[in-house]
């Protein structure tokens, strides 16, 4: 049932180019329009949508992350990201041209489930992305976006990860083509990129080697940073997470731009820090932003373990380690920037010895509050 894989982490990480393309199938009617799976809700309902609230937990949380970035920027909507289990209790403002968007792989958190049903009971309108048919979350929302990945069956997240990714796009360019927000032409030019992403996370696969002798070297690391800005910020977040659930480590996700406010202070002589360096094409000079960051760390003695992309030679005077990446869109850059941090934790885990898909305390899915 691994299909030769040792562990289900590592055949799920294998299984991503499958998620991504499956998830993106059959998303286009014979007109060539977006179209989402069950949608109980009137498009001029969907039209009217002033605000989008997006309610996950964990890696579906930095998923929603990653949506917001995409659907404000396409679809011109506000969207506000949440961990379900805080906004359910602090009285959001939401109402009847408010879009609640939950993410959820197993469809059976609980504390995603409440924040849904707290949702409705305050009038919005409900979508739910999520990769298991017939489950609780999808039957009490609105409307269902099924992402693609297949059973999920290690307890930390990967496919259903990229999955989650590929349908909060599909939902930003499908929104954005109701309010107006984008050109038909760019909707097509940013599918057909993202049907180029199953392609370029395989040869990604390929090419792992490095990270996996990186991860056995780091074996005993007491802490590790992750730093990245605009949707590299949910990927550092992300990265850190499979860390601290996998190994055990003491790991933290920063926005770059952070840096300076405090988390500088934790540099030091041989600390590794991964970052996570947005495409030389991203506006605002976000690349050299973050280049700058790099120099900054290790000036101060860090070890840089540097996510870039095919090409970006601004990196390599200040990498201890570079991995590259293939080269898409700074937007749909989380789908192959997050691989190299998944096959980090896992043969981080594996070198020390640890159960990787059961890690200690952790259940796959939680369904108490
Ligand atoms: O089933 P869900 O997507 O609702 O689960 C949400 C989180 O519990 C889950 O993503 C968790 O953070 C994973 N163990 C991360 O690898």
């Amino acid at each position: 049932e691994k299909s030769g894989y040792d562990t289900f982490m590592e055949k799920e990480i294998h299984e991503q180019p499958k998620a991504v393309h499956d998830t993106l199938l059959g998303r286009t009617d014979a007109e060539g329009r977006l179209t989402l799976d069950e949608v109980h809700i009137d498009v001029e309902e969907l039209r009217a949508v002033t605000k989008i609230v997006i309610v996950a937990c964990g890696t579906a949380s930095y998923a929603g992350m990653v949506a917001k970035y995409a659907i404000e920027r396409w679809a011109r909507i506000p969207v506000e990201i949440e961990l379900a289990h805080e906004f359910r209790y602090r009285d959001p403002v939401v109402g009847e041209h408010t879009l609640v968007v939950s993410i959820s792989q197993s469809g059976e958190t609980m504390d995603t489930l409440m924040a849904v049903r707290h949702a409705k009971a305050l009038g919005a309108k409900t979508i739910s992305i999520c990769n298991t048919h017939g489950s609780t979350i999808p039957r009490e929302s609105d409307a269902v976006l099924y992402t693609h990945a297949g059973p999920e069956i290690a307890v930390a997240s990967t496919k259903a990860f990229l999955a989650q990714i590929t349908s909060s796009y599909i939902l930003g360019l499908y929104l954005a083509s109701l309010q107006g927000g984008i050109s038909e032409q760019a909707a097509h030019g940013v599918m057909a990129e993202l049907q180029e992403i199953p392609l370029q996370i395989e040869t990604l696969l390929r090419s792992m080697d490095r990270v996996k002798e990186i991860a056995y070297f780091m074996a005993d690391s007491r802490a590790v940073l992750f730093l990245g800005r605009h949707v590299g910020y949910p990927i550092a977040m992300e990265g850190a997470l499979k860390l601290k659930e996998l190994a055990y480590i003491h790991a933290e996700g920063f926005a770059a731009g952070e840096l300076k406010h405090g988390p500088i202070a934790l540099i030091e002589p041989g600390l590794p820090v991964f970052v996570i360096v947005p495409s030389p094409d991203s506006e605002h000079g976000l690349h050299s932003k973050v280049v700058s960051n790099i120099q900054e760390i290790r000036a101060r003695g860090a070890r840089t373990l540097v996510i870039a992309e095919e090409g970006d030679e601004d990196v390599v005077p200040f990498a201890d380690e570079v991995i590259r990446v293939p080269r898409t869109s700074p937007l749909l850059a989380p789908l192959l920037t997050v691989v190299p941090l998944q096959v980090f934790a896992l043969h981080l885990s594996t070198a020390k010895g640890l159960d990787v898909d059961q890690p200690r305390n952790l259940a796959k899915s939680v369904t108490v509050e």
